[in-house]
C-alpha cells in the first residue's frame, strides 16, 4: 500500500522510526533515566502488542519510513524481540533493522538477532574502567559489554559503539574508547551530553564539544574525515590512517541536525513523537488502535503529528541558555522527556 509520503511542514521528509520496546531498564545511566519515573513505568498491558507495532509499522512504510531502530529502555528486556524483528523485516519498503542496547544481555541473543534481520547495533559504552563504569551505569559490567560487542562482530552484525561524554566523569578516556576502533571494524561514536537527564547532572560545562573530541583525538590520532559521509546518520565520521574502524562524533549540542531531521519515535505505549523537544499532547496512536480505529484514523493522526513537528532546538540556541524548554521540568516533576521513554 503505497501512500503519500510523510513531510513535515517544514518540508522535512520522515524516513526512520526510533521505536521503543519498553521503557524498562536493567541499567541506571545517570545521563539516562530518571530514579523514579514521573506517573509510574509503563504498564504491562499499555504496552504496544507486537501485532499492534506491526500495523503501524506496516501503515508508516507505505508512507515513507524505510528504516527502523529498536530502542528502549533497554530493548532486550522485552521478551520474544527477536520474533518483533522478523515481522517488521518481513514488511514491504524496511530497509534495515537496527537495535540500540547497554549490550548486557546481548552476547546471548546476537546470533538469533542477526538471524531475524538486524543488521547494525549500537551498543552504549562510557567507560572501559571497571569502577567507573559502575558509577556511570550502576551495574559492575564492562567486560560482559565488551564481550557482547565481540559476540556481535562474530555473527556479523554491524557494530557501533556509542559514548556520551560528560565532563569530569569520562572525558579522560577519549582516546582509549576510541581506540575499540583501532584494530576492530567498530564504529566508535561520541555523543554530545544532551540536557535529557533525569537526574539533574546536565548543564553547559558537563558538554565535551565536539571541536574538543577533535582537538584531543588529533593529538595522537591521525584523522581522517570520510567524504562523503560513510552513514548518512548525524555523525561526523573520521577514518584514522591504518585504522580496521572509524571514529564519529554526533555534535547534538553544539551543531544540531534538526534541519535535516528525519527522524519520527514510537514510545513503547503508543505515544507517537515527532521531535525530542516535541510538547505535543495528541499523539496517542494506542487509543485510536484500541478503540477500534480504522488505517484511515491512525493515518490522519500521524500526519496531524508530523504536520506539528517543531522546528527542533534551533530557537533555545540562539538564546544564551542551553536547556531547552522542553526538558525544565516543571514544578514538582524531574523531568519532562525522559530518554528512557524516548528512547535514546
Ligand atoms: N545525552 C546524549 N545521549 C543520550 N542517550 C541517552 N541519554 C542521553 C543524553 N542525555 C543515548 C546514548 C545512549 C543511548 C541509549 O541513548 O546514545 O548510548
Ligand atoms: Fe538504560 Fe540506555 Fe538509559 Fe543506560 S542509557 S539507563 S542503558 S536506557
Amino acid at each position: 500500500m503505497t501512500l503519500r509520503p510523510l513531510q513535515d511542514s517544514l518540508g522535512r521528509p520522515v524516513t526512520k522510526l526510533r521505536l521503543s520496546v519498553t521503557d524498562r531498564c536493567n541499567m541506571r545511566c545517570m545521563y539516562c533515566l530518571p530514579c523514579s519515573p514521573e506517573g509510574g513505568w509503563v504498564q504491562r498491558s499499555d504496552l504496544l502488542s507486537f501485532e499492534e507495532i506491526e500495523r503501524l509499522v506496516r501503515l508508516l512504510a507505505g508512507m515513507g519510513i524505510d528504516r527502523i531502530r529498536l530502542t528502549g529502555g533497554e530493548p532486550l528486556l522485552r521478551n520474544d524481540l527477536p520474533d518483533l524483528v522478523k515481522r517488521l523485516h518481513a514488511i514491504p519498503g524496511i530497509g534495515g533493522i537496527a537495535l540500540t542496547t547497554n549490550g548486557f544481555g546481548l552476547a546471548r541473543h546476537a546470533q538469533e538477532l542477526k538471524e531475524s534481520g538486524v543488521s547494525t547495533v549500537n551498543v552504549s559504552l562510557d567507560s572501559l574502567k571497571r569502577e567507573k563504569f559502575m558509577l556511570i551505569t550502576g551495574v559492575d559490567a564492562v567486560a560482559r559489554v565488551l564481550h557482547s560487542i565481540a559476540s556481535a562482530a562474530e555473527v556479523g552484525l554491524r557494530v557501533k559503539i556509542n559514548c556520551v561524554l560528560i565532563r569530569g566523569v569520562n572525558d579522560d578516556e577519549i582516546e582509549s574508547i576510541a581506540r575499540l576502533a583501532e584494530h576492530d571494524p567498530y564504529v566508535v561514536r561520541f555523543i554530545e551530553f544532551m540536557p535529557f537527564d533525569g537526574s539533574g547532572l546536565w548543564n553547559p560545562s558537563r558538554v565535551v564539544a565536539f571541536d574538543e573530541v577533535i582537538q584531543r583525538l588529533a593529538t595522537s590520532v591521525a584523522l581522517e574525515p570520510t567524504d562523503p559521509p560513510v552513514s548518512d546518520g548525524p555523525a561526523r565520521e573520521y577514518l584514522p590512517a591504518g585504522w580496521a574502524g572509524r571514529i564519529g562524533i554526533i555534535p547534538s549540542v553544539t551543531r544540531p541536525f534538526c534541519n535535516t531531521c528525519n527522524r519520527l519515535r514510537l514510545t513503547s505505549d503508543g505515544r507517537l513523537v515527532s521531535c525530542l523537544y516535541a510538547r505535543d499532547r495528541s499523539n496517542d496512536l494506542r487509543a485510536v488502535l484500541r478503540n477500534g480505529g480504522s488505517d484511515d484514523d491512525l493515518e490522519s493522526l500521524i500526519r496531524d503529528i508530523v504536520s506539528r513537528k517543531p522546528a527542533g532546538c534551533i530557537e533555545w540556541l540562539k538564546g544564551d541558555d542551553r536547556r531547552p524548554a522542553a526538558a525544565v521540568p516543571p514544578p514538582g516533576h524531574r523531568v519532562q522527556t525522559p530518554m528512557h521513554l524516548l528512547g535514546g
